[in-house]
């Protein structure tokens, strides 16, 4: 029996995603273990959550797992979101999932607009706090933009905080960073007890379709966001992945290597053109465009192509794929650049994927 079609377009670059599957040694040691998939996995998990604060040098109390980093952000906001008027202060835009699960568990996202360079405007979020405040949100890669943030700049901002609010820092692409250019995780979470830091295994490590991401704040913030984990509810195949993902430092830097060097090769392609992307620190490149007309031409260009990026009102978010998609794009982006008349298939731009 053939699976459920999918729809998919030739190069799918709309939800940064890896281009190249889970890691060799993830991919065997997961096909080693499907046989034992009539097992239930941990009834609460406690081996997963070990096993990543073994490896990060925390303790696994600090430590609360989810179903990709999205699992971890809805239990997060369920725990700690209380009352009518809750707010959640955040960039606009952002990971889209932020407004969306907001609003699911009644609170109000108050949506702070970038910088002109794409960064997220640390001020303009400060005067957004007010009484109703709860959370603020933070992503470092920003999603969509790329842009990343100082160590500096974060810690002056935590300073400036109520310490009643609680911070979501969101280090979804942090692996596509340089060690040297993080902010330091260790500093910050010792000295603001209200930082969420949030991960995923989606992004670099190739494992969105096994959904595992993770939580790292203080045991009790920890204990109350566990306390809307479901039974059971995370998949037995999370733990092997993780444990044969951490084995495999040397192969996940190449990856890691080949995702950004196709990325610096794409941005520069596009500057050539005369588009202004942003540096970008994660897997993905933002192109500005403000002008409709062309706007209309990337989307046709991408259509005929079969590419699929992911467009806001400001421009289009664009995953690196691999080299043959990346020139795809750079293609596309050349013919929309031209002038030249490109043939349409249908808008490729998605709107309502996060
Ligand atoms: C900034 C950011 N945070 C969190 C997520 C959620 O990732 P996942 O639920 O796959 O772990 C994404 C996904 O695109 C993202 O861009």
């Amino acid at each position: 029996m053939t699976p459920p079609a999918r729809e998919c377009p030739r190069f799918p670059l709309a939800l940064n995603e890896n281009p190249y599957g889970p890691l060799p040694s993830v991919r065997r040691a997961l096909e080693g273990a499907l046989v034992s998939a009539n097992r239930y996995p941990e009834f609460w998990p406690r081996r997963l959550p070990r096993l990543i604060a073994n490896h990060l040098g925390c303790s696994s109390e600090q430590i609360v797992v989810g179903a990709g980093a999205t699992g971890v952000i809805m239990h997060i906001l369920q725990a700690l979101l209380t009352g009518p008027d809750a707010e959640v202060v955040m960039a606009d835009p952002t990971f889209d999932g932020y407004p969306l699960l907001t609003v699911t568990v009644g609170g109000h996202p108050v949506m702070v607009p970038l910088t002109a360079d794409g960064s997220q405007d640390l001020e303009a979020m400060l005067a957004a706090i007010d009484a109703r405040t709860q959370i603020v949100v933070l992503c470092n890669p920003h999603n969509p933009t790329g842009t990343r943030l100082r160590h500096r700049d974060l810690a002056g901002f935590l300073n400036r905080i109520d310490a009643r609010i609680t911070v979501i820092l969101d280090e979804a692409y942090i692996e596509f960073m340089p060690p040297h250019r993080r902010t330091d995780t260790d500093l910050i979470l010792a000295a603001h007890p209200n930082v969420i830091v949030v991960r995923t295994f989606s992004k670099a490590f190739g494992l969105a379709g096994l959904r595992v991401g993770y939580a790292l704040t203080n045991p009790q913030t920890a204990a109350r966001i566990a306390r809307w984990q479901i039974p059971f509810g995370i998949n037995a195949l999370a733990e092997i992945a993780v444990h044969a993902s951490y084995a495999a430092q040397g192969e996940l830097n190449h990856r890691i290597r080949t995702i950004t060097r196709e990325r610096d090769r794409l941005t520069a392609a596009l500057r050539r053109l005369g588009y202004t992307p942003p540096d970008s620190a994660a897997n993905y490149v933002f192109v500005p465009l403000t002008d409709p007309v062309q706007a209309g031409r990337v989307s046709e260009a991408f259509a005929a192509a079969g590419i699929r990026a992911k467009q806001y009102p400001a421009g289009i978010r664009i995953t690196v794929g691999d080299p043959t998609a990346n020139d795809a794009v750079i293609a596309s982006l050349t013919d929309a650049q031209s002038g030249l008349p490109v043939s349409s298939c249908g808008n490729a731009l998605a709107r309502t994927t996060i």
